[in-house]
């Protein structure tokens, strides 16, 4: 089976991380984005994953080429000349998706964590023998998403409404599709929006279904976003694979430390951390529902709270960066600082505090 996966956009909702390196590279618990939604679909079968992609496939594919020979997957890229939307790109790679053996292909949006219940999504595919299936999952702001209206007993899609103004229910599009090649037939070599183009026809010919997604769902395009999703990773590794967390004395709830990092002594990390590969937390550090990123170092005595440390930055002796503060890469914030919500471009130094949310460049 083949995969496609929506990698364009400029991810400018996730600057300054995105700053750096496109938003699927961006660390989520502890590896990148794409990297979970790659190592799923191996999990089920999938053989070449195609990323589409209109700006900087070089730095994707670099990055990605190490991964294909340790997967044992293949990776290719599909570059749109000017963006094409989310549907335009499946017009673009089609010869790369339809191979002659009739199976369905996978489409993902690069943004969207979940347990990836791939297996089930195959299965829920073939029973109902509709044209397409995509993932449903309940929110409570439904708006800025797309909206599905389906029939309970068959998940058959009645309506789908990108990011309506009015309420229409609270089930919306998870961004994880399974199609039949027969979709691509739907889509023009053009800029097109599959959620508002191709699913209302799709679901007007009776041939599109919903599956309720099991387990946890997370768009974590946006910062705020981003940490609720990692609270909600690292709640399903609890019920998952526990013994991926961390323990010990110094640890509150569910915590992720690399096993290249060094945690000094007397810490408190939890609840809802991650430490990446090559950090160095000091002794006496206070963490929580924060995420530190590979080779950053946060110095004796400081606290991290609702925040990301992006790679290789520095957070001074007793520090305190709070509230939604998201460094960029390589940025030293200096002992003693207060952040309350920084958000601070790369290769910055940050000599005084910052009182309130900030853009800092
Ligand atoms: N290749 C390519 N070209 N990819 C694109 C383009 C493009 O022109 N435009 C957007 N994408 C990619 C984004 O990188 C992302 O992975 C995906 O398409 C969806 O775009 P977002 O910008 O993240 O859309 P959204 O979050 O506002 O809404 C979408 O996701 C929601 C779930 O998170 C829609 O699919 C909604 O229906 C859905 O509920
Ligand atoms: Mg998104």
């Amino acid at each position: 089976m083949k995969a496609l996966i929506l990698v364009g956009g400029f991810g400018t909702r996730l600057r300054p991380l995105t700053l750096s390196v496109p938003k699927p590279l961006v660390d989520f618990g502890n590896k990148p984005m794409i990297l979970h939604q790659i190592e799923a679909l191996k999990e089920v079968g999938v053989t070449e994953v195609v990323l589409a992609i209109n700006y900087q496939p070089e730095v994707m594919l670099n990055f990605l080429k190490d991964f294909e020979s340790k997967l044992g997957i293949k990776i290719t890229c599909s570059q749109e000349t000017e963006p094409l939307g989310t549907a335009g790109p499946l017009a673009l790679a089609r010869d790369k998706l339809v191979d002659g053996s009739g199976d369905p292909f996978f489409v993902l949006n690069s943004d969207v964590i979940s347990e990836y219940p791939f297996a089930e999504l195959i299965q829920f595919h073939k029973a109902h023998g509709g044209e397409a299936t995509i993932m449903v999952t309940k929110v409570d702001e439904p708006s800025k998403y797309g909206v599905v209206v389906m029939e309970e007993a068959t998940g058959k899609v009645e309506r789908f409404v990108e990011k309506p103004k009015a309420f229409v229910g609270n089930k919306i599009n998870a961004g994880i599709y399974l199609l039949n090649p027969s979709v691509l037939d739907r889509i023009e070599l053009k800029p097109t929006s599959i959620e508002k183009e191709v699913f209302p026809r799709i679901a007007a010919d009776s041939g599109l279904f919903g599956m309720v997604l099991p387990g946890f769902w997370m768009d974590i395009g946006q910062p705020r976003d981003y940490i609720t999703g990692l609270r909600l990773y690292l709640d399903s590794l609890r019920k998952k694979a526990p013994g991926k967390l961390a323990s010990g004395a110094h640890v509150l709830g569910n915590v992720l430390v690399h096993e290249t990092a060094v945690i000094g002594e007397g810490c408190l990390i939890g609840p809802d951390v991650a430490v990446g590969p090559g950090c160095v937390v000091e002794a006496g550090v206070r963490l929580s529902r924060c995420t530190v990123m590979r080779g950053a170092r946060v110095k004796q005595h400081a606290c991290v709270s609702s925040s990301i440390i992006g790679w290789h930055s520095t957070v001074g002796k007793w520090a305190r960066v709070e509230n939604m503060t998201i460094l960029g890469e390589d940025v030293h914030v200096c002992d003693e600082i207060y952040s309350n919500g920084g958000v601070v471009l790369p290769h910055k130094e940050i000599k005084s505090s910052i009182l309130k949310p900030e853009i800092v460049m």
